[in-house]
């Protein structure tokens, strides 16, 4: 297994991982001006040829403060390829500006009931830090080096 960091170069592999995992009525509009921009951040992890699995978010940067965050807006992995750890390593491919100080925090939301993603987030480290009446919840994740 390999995760690609997806850029100008390379954003064909994002077309694939696209037709799989996009959640958009007409996920057939692609977006390559999304490359461009070096705030946003996609991964997707190969098993073979294979997209096994995808993952994108944000940096967000503030007005009144230098430190940047990581915003995780969506993980998806191919279901004959769960439980293999995919999840893991493209969180951890996501993460790598918390390890390398560059961000001081990054955050998720998800639903009480995505068991899957609460035990994901959970397990690599991210903290409950909301989680209201309904179904949603945030987690997020600190820097080490604070
Ligand atoms: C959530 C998701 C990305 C996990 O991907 P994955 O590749 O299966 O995750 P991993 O194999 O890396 O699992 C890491 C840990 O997460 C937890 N986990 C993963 N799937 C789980 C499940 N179905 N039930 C309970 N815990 C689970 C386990 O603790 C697991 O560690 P373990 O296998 O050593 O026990 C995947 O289930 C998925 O794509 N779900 C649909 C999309 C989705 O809900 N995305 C999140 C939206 S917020």
């Amino acid at each position: 297994m390999e995760i690609i960091s997806i850029t100008m170069k390379n954003k064909h592999l994002a077309k694939p991982a696209q037709a799989l995992f996009s959640a958009r009525k007409n996920p057939k509009t692609f977006n390559a001006q999304f490359f461009e921009n070096p705030n946003n951040h996609m991964f997707i992890a190969l098993v073979e040829k294979d997209v096994a699995g995808m993952i994108y978010g944000y940096t967000l940067e503030h007005y009144d403060r230098k430190e940047k965050e990581l915003f995780l807006y969506s993980i998806d992995v191919a279901e004959k390829y769960r439980r293999q750890g995919i999840g893991k390593a493209l969180i951890k491919a996501f993460l790598q500006p918390l390890e390398s100080g560059s961000c001081d925090e990054a955050f998720v939301l998800t639903h009480a009931s995505n068991e899957a993603a609460l035990q994901l987030y959970q397990k690599t480290g991210a903290k409950i830090i909301k989680s209201d009446e309904g179904n949603d919840v945030m987690l997020a994740w600190t820097n080490l080096h604070k």
